[in-house]
């Protein structure tokens, strides 16, 4: 009896099972090696040099009335990115682009920012502090902040063999916490380490993400980013919705208007909402715009073709499974990153 129902099942599953391994082989299934991380190289973590970054991180005193730190707008449990669309800076405007998240910065090898107007972190670091929009400080005001403060004596002697900071210094310690934050334990990288599996539709949406769609055309490798760094237009706006000239801000050149910097898609998850200007609210939305939403223009990336981008509901529904995956539960709850105060 028993076998006259498993019979027929186990038949099915052979011939799912073997049609999986012929027609469905995996291309590019897996994320290649960590690269070196050059950059560390010339500004060398230590355990001082963190922990004096994550204070300056934390501290409400980088900003001009003493209300905000970096944390209030790069937050750990959103993967230091906002929930807001825009965040709101200390004299109450709001920021013109959706906060990013901090992660695995080391692999971000071509500027910083949305349009990468900052060559290098210790640089994009002190930025924030005096933009009016955000922190909007003096840099001499707050360094001498600082320097006041005695709770800095040690961990600034630590890091830098100094009794004071400096604008040098304030960025690289900045730097250094930073580069600290690794997320490289999601379930996926579990799963791909053998130690958890995926459910069917995590397996179907990671089938979907690499071998049926053009997404690794621009979000691949280790981070799920560029690797070659590149800025791209994905087809948000037509010519004449363009606000935001993005790429074209830094490089002046109209050959770059509305391109932004191809962002990771580790932790994807938790960092709504979505784009430049945080448009779209959820990852449903993130995946219908790219089925019909693409928007013809001259700077628009040559990698959309309509005909590919067709699934069904619970094809999408299986791709949104799949980049769920990509959530690193660890990093968010890590204690290292917490605010030291
Ligand atoms: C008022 C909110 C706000 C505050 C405060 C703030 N940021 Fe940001 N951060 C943003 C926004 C918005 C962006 C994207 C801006 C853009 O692209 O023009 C951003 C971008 C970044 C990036 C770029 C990430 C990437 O992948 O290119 C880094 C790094 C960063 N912030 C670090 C910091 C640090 C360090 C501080 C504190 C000194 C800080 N932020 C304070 C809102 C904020
Ligand atoms: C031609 C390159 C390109 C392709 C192909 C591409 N993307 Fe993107 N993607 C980008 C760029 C550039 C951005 C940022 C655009 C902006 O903010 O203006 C982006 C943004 C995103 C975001 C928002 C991330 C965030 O933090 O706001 C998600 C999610 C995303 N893409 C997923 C996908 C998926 C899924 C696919 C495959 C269907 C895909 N992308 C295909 C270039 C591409």
């Amino acid at each position: 009896m028993i076998l006259r129902f498993l019979f027929p099942f186990c038949l099915i599953s052979l011939v799912l099972i073997s049609c999986q391994k012929e027609t469905n082989d995996p291309v590019d299934m897996s994320i290649p090696e960590a690269p070196e991380e050059e950059i560390v190289l010339e500004n060398p973590l230590t355990a001082d040099g963190i922990l004096l970054g994550k204070m300056l991180f934390y501290d409400k005193s980088l900003s001009r009335d003493n209300t905000q730190s970096c944390a209030s707008c790069h937050r750990q449990s959103n993967a230091f990115s906002d929930p807001n669309q825009f965040s709101m800076g200390i004299n109450g405007d709001q920021s013109l682009r959706h906060s990013m998240p901090i992660f695995n910065m080391s692999y971000s090898t071509n500027g910083f920012f949305w349009d990468g107007r900052a060559n290098l972190l210790r640089h994009q670091a002190v930025i924030p502090i005096q933009d009016p929009l955000e922190m909007d400080a003096d840099l001499d005001e707050v360094m001498q902040r600082i320097n006041a403060d005695t709770l800095y004596d040690l961990p600034i002697l630590n890091a830098f063999d100094t009794s004071h900071i400096s604008e040098v210094t304030l960025g690289l310690a900045l730097e250094q916490f930073m580069l600290s934050i690794e997320s490289k334990n999601s379930k996926y990288d579990q799963y791909l380490a053998g130690e958890v599996s995926l459910t069917t539709t995590e397996l179907q949406g990671r089938d979907i993400y690499f071998n049926t769609l053009n997404c690794t055309d621009c979000h691949k490798g280790f981070n799920f980013d560029d690797p070659s760094g590149r800025y791209l237009n994905n087809g948000l706006d037509s010519n004449d919705e363009f606000t935001d000239l993005g790429r074209a801000l830094v490089t002046g050149k109209i050959s770059d208007q509305a391109k932004f910097k191809i962002p990771s898609l580790r932790n994807v998850g938790i960092t709504a909402p979505y784009m430049h200007d945080g448009r779209f609210e959820n990852l449903d939305q993130v995946i219908e715009h790219y089925m019909t939403g693409i928007k013809s223009s001259s700077t628009l990336a040559n990698n959309f073709d309509v005909e590919q981008m067709n699934l069904n509901t619970d094809e999408r529904k299986a791709l949104i499974d799949f980049l769920h995956t990509l959530t690193d539960e660890q990093m968010i709850s890590n204690p290292a990153y917490f605010s030291p105060f």
